[in-house]
Order: structure tokens, then sequence, then C-alpha cells
């Protein structure tokens, strides 16, 4: 397993296009494989994560175009009836965003198909899922835990349309359910208790599909997407996340970030750095395929502690990992509750990063759903990532506000959404090195 040190001072500079959005490169590869035509994908997110969504639809029949891997990929559907039975169980590494999703886009078909993952993967709750996608008429098994692996037995007539309530803000559940119910019979109704993510629906707009809104409901009818696309994938914002962290938490920085995504229900994050004194602004904003995207310029600035709205939790859900560093190098107290569903990721992130926070001598408490960060010196040390691409890249991000080098072990996972972040952090500064 690979480590991480990075050591302090150092200056960023320059300008990073940071790697393809994780979501939108997913959503991409699936909506490309059931529709009738050709999508021909810009900017894909080449990381573990996608690259085990694509590996997935192959072993369906799915027939994609391109040198892998690559940003530039080409998927040729011929409709979700042509998927055909895998020959075996599909392996999805450590990627949530491909079991969640994957399963509503199998649930409408004949055929058997089981989903499975890495140990991380295989402690995530999969009931969420399961239980909408039985009341649609799937046969779907989890484990006793209710996690993976998740079986799908096939259907024999097709699904039929339900009224859905989720019980917490997800873009995975509802977008599970859109892929489902693009499959089934009748019009579909979701409601969540808070926005999040829209890039399913942006993208099913794409396709000339769009979900409408009724009543803050979102309602979706059974039917085919048809024609060819192009679609271009936007930098990935909670990747630039952690870029706009670093900056900001070492003096006389200054990064340019272009091409962006800014997709509103995603940039809760910036938002509250902002709040925080981050000096960051958003240029050139305009639009590709549907999706928001922007420059984004950051220069360093003092950050001083806040307590966290919990209605911008869901809009900044995996920025918190980058958030509890920059609140563990800023002046003063920063707080958020609201936010169990944090511990539902690759790791349990509230207590993560309550543990290496603290090995780096910061003061935090842990609520059952949220932090207590008493912003301070952030000293040296070790810190554990628990396999968690998100945690180790906020350890590696606040280098700079701290007085000597911080060691991250376990590092092997930022491969599931930044492949290259030594290669792009070095060479904007960060002296970040990898250790074997
Ligand atoms: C994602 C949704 C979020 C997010 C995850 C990606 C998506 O998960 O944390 O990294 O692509 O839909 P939840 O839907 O569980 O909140």
């Amino acid at each position: 397993m690979s480590s991480y040190l990075v050591e302090p001072g150092g200056v960023l500079r320059g300008e990073c296009r940071v790697p393809g959005d994780k979501s939108i490169s997913h959503r991409a590869l699936m909506l490309g494989a059931i529709a009738e035509g050709t999508t021909r994908i810009h900017g894909f997110l080449a990381s573990e994560d996608c690259l085990a969504t694509l590996g997935a639809l192959r072993a369906l029949g799915v027939a994609c175009e391109g040198a892998e891997p690559s940003a530039e990929l080409c998927i040729v559907g011929r409709g979700r009836d042509a998927l055909q039975a895998p020959a075996e169980t599909l392996q999805l590494g450590n990627a949530g965003t491909s079991m969640r999703l994957l399963a509503g886009l199998l649930a409408p078909c004949p055929f058997a198909v089981t989903l499975d993952g890495d140990s991380s993967l295989r402690r995530r709750p999969m009931e969420r899922i399961a239980e909408p996608l039985r009341q649609l008429g799937a046969v779907v098994e989890t484990s006793p835990d209710g996690t993976a692996p998740l079986h799908l037995a096939g259907v024999r007539s097709p699904l039929k349309a339900i009224d859905w309530d989720l019980p917490v803000a997800s873009a995975q559940i509802k977008s599970c359910l859109l892929l489902a119910a693009l499959g089934a019979q009748g019009e579909t109704v979701i409601k969540e208790p808070a926005p999040s993510r829209d890039h399913t629906e942006r993208m099913l707009a794409h396709y000339g599909c769009p979900p409408q809104r009724r009543d803050g409901a979102l309602v979706i009818s059974g039917g085919k997407l048809v024609g060819d696309v192009e679609l271009q994938v936007p930098g990935d914002f909670s990747s630039a996340m952690f870029l706009l962290v670093a900056a900001s938490c070492t003096p006389d920085s200054e990064l340019l970030l272009p091409g962006v995504g800014v997709n509103p229900s995603r940039t809760g994050g910036l938002d509250i750095l902002r709040a925080m004194g981050a000096d960051i602004r958003v240029l050139a904003q305009r639009e590709q395929g549907g999706e928001p995207v922007a420059d984004i310029r950051v220069r360093y600035a003092p950050l001083r502690g806040l307590r966290i709205d919990p209605t911008l939790v869901p809009r900044a859900i995996d920025e918190f990992p980058a958030l509890c560093v920059a609140a563990a190098a800023a002046s003063g107290v920063t707080e958020f509750d609201g936010a169990v569903e944090l511990r539902h990721k690759e790791s349990d992130r509230l207590h993560t990063m309550a543990v290496g926070l603290q090995a780096l001598g910061i003061t935090v408490e842990e609520r059952p759903a949220g932090l207590v960060i008493h912003g301070g010196q952030l000293g040296g040390g070790r810190v554990a990532s628990a396999g968690d691409h998100r945690v180790a890249l906020a350890f590696a991000c606040v280098a700079g506000a701290a007085s000597s080098s911080i060691l991250i072990d376990d590092c092997d996972n930022v491969r599931t959404s930044w492949p290259s972040f030594i290669a792009d952090a070095s060479a904007l500064g960060l002296p970040v090195v990898q250790k074997d």
C-alpha cells in the first residue's frame, strides 16, 4: 500500500486542469449504454471507479471504442434490451455510484446479475436502493446486513411505476430510481427531503428525455433514449476543492483551475469556503452539455471558523474532508451537524477525519452527525486515510499550513478519482511524494 509524504512550506502557483467529473463520467457511460445511438464522451475520468463501470458494461455486451485509459470514449448503445447476461459477478471495486446506479439500470432486465465490490463497498448500505427497486417489481437480494453483494434475479414482466419518498437526500438513490423508472411502465414520482446533485436529470434532458418537476417532486415516465449525443465532461469540482483549500491555506499561493463544473447542486463547499474568508473567483461561467462550467481562481487568504448551516450539507457532501482540514487551519471554531451520511462513504468520514486531525494536534469533538473542530497550529505526524481517496487528498492539501511533515498511509485509493494527483500537485508546487 502506498503512502504520501507531504512537506510543510511550498507555494502553489500555476494552472491545473483537474480530472473529469466522476459522477458525470459514470452517468455518461450508463446512459450511453442504454441509448439507441452513439455517445461520444470527451473529458472522461479514466479512474479506477469509472473504469469499473466501463468493465461492467463491457461484460454486459456494450461496445466501447477508444484507447484505454483515455479521456475520449465512444459508447455504441443498442438500447437496454440489447444488454446480455454477464458470465460472472460484476466487480465494482470501491465504486458506490457504480453499484447503486447499475442496480437501477439492470433492474428492468430479464437476466440475473450479481454486483459486488471491495471490503469498503461491502460495508455501505444497499437496502436504500433494494427496497424501492422491489416496489417497482424487481427481485433484489442483499446480504443479511443489507449490503453487497447485491443480487438481481431478473424480471419476467415489466416493472411498474411507483411513488417514492427518499429517506435521505441522495443522488445515488435518486439516480438508481430514475434509471429503473425509465425502463418501467407508467409515471414514477420521486420526492427528496432536500435537493441532491442533479447530473442524471441534466443528462437525461441532453438525450431529449428530461424528467419533469411537479410540486417539488421529480416525475419520470418509461421510455427510450434515442439518438447520437456528444458529452463534454467538466472538471470535477470535488477534486478542484482540494486545490482551493490547499491554495487558501498556503501563503503566497495563487491557482487558476480552468473548466471546472460549477453545478449549484455541487458547489456548497465553495460557498462554505468563501464564508470562511477564502479568496475565490468564479470566472467565465458557461454551459457544456447541460452542465455549468467555469474557470476558478483562488488566492491565499486567512480562513476563520464558522458554524456550517445544515441545509448546505447535501450540496457539499463530498467536500467535508477538505472542509475539515480547512477548519483545522482556520482561526476559531468550526462546527457542523446534520451530516450523518458522512459515516456511510468510502470510510466513516466523521471518524476518520476526527482521528486524523487529532493526530496532527488539533482538538476535535466527534458528534453523532458532525464535528466541532478547534482551528489552530497543525503539527506534523502520521494519519490514516482508511483507504478513502478524499481523506488522503484532504490531508495532502493542508501541508502548507502544517509545522512539519505529514505522512498519509494507504493512499492507493486516490486512483479511484485522481490517478495523476502526485504529478499534477507537484507541478503546482505542492511538496508531495509517493512512498511505496
Ligand atoms: C454521488 C452521490 C453522492 C456522493 C458520491 C457520488 C453520485 O452520494 O457522495 O460521491 O454520483 O450520485 P449519495 O447519493 O450517497 O449522497
